[in-house]
């Protein structure tokens, strides 16, 4: 059976989309996970982007890439200037394994409307741009943007002279999520036979959302003799986002009997996977989202349950333990010592630093004394925020909220910094609002409260809630994301993260107002 090779770009393309970004810290953790995951290729970043992408890819590249332990190929973009390929072979140079991935449009409205080149440029350009990478690296992939709706023949063109030029991989996006799964795949087959050495190269196939059709469109690629398929965490990407890593991995997992190849992924990884990302971007998975949503292996019909007890099979076509969903049966209580804290984490395969355990036991047992049930889904969350990346400047002491319906909302909050404990009150509109207020007062940000998202991340009436918001102060843009049986709790966690992140100038986010790159 064919292997394929699963490119994952989270961290570009995934990252590249409006409120996901991250800092190089986050970014790091991500590519951890996603060699953990056993991912053929981790698209790291657009190294010209920004110094900041420049040196994550670089810091990528060392640890993940620089070892001599069989792992991922560490792949930076860059369009088919000298700047841009310059920039991704030295970011990319620690890496044992790299590869650069350089692309230009092929299709007419593309180089009519954004490039102003006409086709016998930029198939120069294209077979330049290759030439040159080939310089840094052996490894090169080459994308002729937009393909799906190119002149068949011209993109074919440009095809068959990057692979003259050195191209190792060729990738077909179809970029703005156009094709159907029909048409997709018989551009896939038809390339082949117009391009014959096309066979002695790795084809990929990377789509986008729009039509909700990017998953079904990469599998009919694959179908058609696609060696590599380029996906993202949670589908996260520009606009409707790219094909979910878990979901076509699943599919091919699956339906093995029916695409009739293989995957390196380590499956029971993809949970934390998507967890991780969401807690990082904080965009919240969708409960219904195929392989990782939290209903996705949930049964609550009678007659479900009833086959469930039976016989898992008959409503389940693949386990949760195969995808590292963590089975939701008590096992944690306030009676539970260090040694079955550790055990748990063990089990569920949640690395945390020695130096951290003893806050993630607290935690944890302060949980335990507020819940009657304390599930695998509440340790991780746990393990989550006691270890998060952002090291909070300001931590909540206290909460307190009045409402009532002859009463307007308020909040008294206490925070604390090193040593210094500030105690503020605040009035609004509901608990939270007063909450915020408080904290504004103490925290001496204003910020604009772009996005706030409440969902129950486990199941049960004590069920942890979970709140991601986003901020926007002073130009810049970030996630905050807290957890907490209390929503008011939550929400005040959730804000305090983000407004850490805003007074710290390494806290990662976005500037907003502009594009940090135009292509
Ligand atoms: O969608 C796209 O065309 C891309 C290219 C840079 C490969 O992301
Ligand atoms: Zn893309």
């Amino acid at each position: 059976m064919r292997t394929i090779r699963v490119f994952d770009t989270t961290l570009r393309d995934g990252e590249q989309c409006p409120g996901a970004s991250m800092n190089s810290a986050e970014k790091l953790e991500v590519a951890r996970q996603l060699a953990r995951l056993n991912v053929d290729v981790i698209e790291a970043g657009f190294p010209i982007s920004s110094k900041g992408d420049f040196e994550s890819v670089k810091a990528i590249a060392r640890e993940i890439g620089g070892t001599s332990r069989p792992g991922p190929v560490i792949c930076g973009l860059a369009r088919t200037m000298q700047a841009d390929i310059t920039a991704a072979g030295e970011a990319l140079s620690p890496a044992r394994r790299r590869r650069i991935h350089t692309f230009i449009a092929t299709s007419d409205v593309h180089l009519q409307k954004k490039l102003r080149k006409t086709r016998g440029q930029v198939l120069d350009l294209a077979v330049q741009a290759v030439r040159m990478a080939r310089s840094y690296t052996p490894d090169v992939e080459f994308s002729p943007e937009d393909a799906a709706r190119s002149g068949f023949e011209y993109m074919a063109r440009v095809v068959a002279a990057v692979l003259e030029a050195g191209a190792t991989t060729v990738n077909i996006p179809d970029t703005v999520g156009y094709a159907t799964p029909t048409e997709y795949g018989a551009m896939i087959r038809k390339l082949f036979v117009a391009v014959p050495k096309l066979r002695q190269a790795v084809v990929s196939v990377h789509c986008h959302n729009d039509l909700g059709l990017a998953v079904a469109n990469s599998l009919a690629g694959v179908e058609n003799g696609a060696g590599q398929v380029e996906c993202t965490i949670n589908g996260i990407g520009e606009r409707a986002g790219n094909a979910s890593l878990e979901e076509t991995v699943m599919a091919l997992k699956t339906r093995r009997n029916h695409y009739r190849v293989e995957v390196n992924v380590r499956t029971e990884e993809l949970y934390r996977a998507s967890r991780l990302v969401s807690r990082l971007t904080s965009f919240p998975v969708q409960p219904n989202k195929a392989i990782v949503g939290a209903n996705a292996f949930a049964h609550e019909a009678g007659i479900h349950q009833d086959g469930m007890l039976k016989e898992a099979s008959t409503y389940e076509i693949m386990t949760p333990q195969s995808v590292g969903v963590p089975e939701s049966r008590l096992v944690l209580g306030k009676h539970s010592g260090k040694h079955m804290v550790r055990r748990k984490l063990e089990e569920l395969g949640l690395v945390v630093p020695e130096a951290d355990l003893a806050r993630v036991y607290e935690a944890l047992m302060a949980l335990a004394d507020k819940k009657k049930h304390v599930y695998d889904e509440d340790v991780a969350t746990v393990v989550e925020g006691a270890t998060g990346a952002v090291a909070d400047a300001w931590t909540l002491e206290a909460l307190e909220t009045m409402s009532g319906s002859r009463k307007t909302p308020a909040a008294t909050v206490r925070l604390r910094k090193g040593k210094r404990v500030v105690t503020a009150k605040g009035r609004g509109d509901g608990q939270v609002d007063a909450t915020y207020k408080a904290i504004d007062r103490i925290t001496k940000v204003a910020p604009e409260l772009v996005d706030y998202v409440l969902q129950a991340v486990t199941s049960g009436k004590d069920a942890q809630g979970e709140v991601s918001v986003r901020l926007r102060w002073k130009g810049r843009e970030v996630p905050g994301r807290g957890a907490h049986t209390d929503i008011i709790q939550a929400s005040a966690r959730a804000y305090l993260n983000a407004v850490n992140r805003l007074l710290n100038p390494a806290g990662g986010g976005v500037r907003t107002g502009k594009s940090l790159i135009q292509v």
